[in-house]
């Protein structure tokens, strides 16, 4: 799936992003440049309002807390009698419902559990690349393991097709803003964004 290339590239750069002790301070300087564009993935309302600060999701693009006082409870999946899948199904409702209604994937809709939060609201691209890489935090993944979730976990395919009256995570706004970087003359991989 194409989109979800686009955050799997930079995570790779990401992982680049140590200073390598006989380089210039540019790879380094690079790598957290490119890394800008993850951060506006995982930055927007899509995926921030499940990986919010705090124990409750937020809604809408302007990332409200969650009405009836959800939260993340024990595994990430609601408190003990208001668990998410109370309300968010197996699927999206179909447009015909109209706008507003839970959304839903095959695999269980829920937040990260709390030993690893997986925070990405209002972090610096530094400080979520790191977390990102850092196994304590994410959950024990590799960074193939990482990228191999990026690239096809329905949670996070979800983001793409969120259902009726919800705009999909800003691809084409991702893909400019790396052109802008790239013509800025840092090195920016840019073949995978393509067809974004
Ligand atoms: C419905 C809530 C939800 C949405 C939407 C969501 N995530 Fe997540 N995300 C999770 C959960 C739950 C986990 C923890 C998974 C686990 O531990 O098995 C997670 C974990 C992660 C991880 C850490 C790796 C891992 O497997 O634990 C990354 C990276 C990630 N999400 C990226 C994203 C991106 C990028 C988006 C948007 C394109 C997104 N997520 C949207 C719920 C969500
Ligand atoms: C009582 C019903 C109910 C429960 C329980 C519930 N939700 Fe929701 N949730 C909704 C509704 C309705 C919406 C849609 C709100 C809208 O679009 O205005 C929603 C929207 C969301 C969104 C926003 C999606 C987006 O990007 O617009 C997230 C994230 C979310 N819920 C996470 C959760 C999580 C995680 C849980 C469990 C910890 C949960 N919800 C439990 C009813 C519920």
């Amino acid at each position: 799936m194409k989109s979800s290339a686009l955050v799997l590239l930079p995570l790779l750069g990401c992982s680049h992003a140590e200073p390598a002790p006989t380089a210039e301070a540019s790879p380094t300087a690079n790598a957290i440049a490119s890394f800008e564009t993850v951060r506006a993935v995982l930055q927007s309302p899509r995926c921030v309002n499940c990986h919010p600060q705090g124990d409750q999701p937020l809604q809408g693009d302007e990332g409200r807390i969650h009405g009836q006082f959800v939260v993340r409870g024990p595994e990430g999946r609601g408190a003990p009698g208001l668990h998410c899948a109370t309300c968010h199904r197996q699927a999206n409702p179909p447009a015909s419902y109209g706008a507003h209604m839970p959304p839903g994937v095959s695999t269980g809709w829920r937040l990260p559990p709390p030993e690893h939060k997986m925070v990405f609201a209002n972090l610096s691209s530094s400080v979520l690349c790191a977390q990102l890489k850092d196994p304590k935090q994410n959950g024990g993944k590799t960074l193939a393991e990482l990228v191999h979730h990026v690239s096809s976990d329905p949670l996070v395919l979800w983001a793409w097709s969120p259902g009726y009256g919800r705009a999909p995570v800003p691809a084409r706004g991702v893909h400019a803003r790396l052109k802008g970087v790239g013509r800025r003359g840092r090195s920016v991989p840019s073949s995978p964004y393509g067809a974004a």
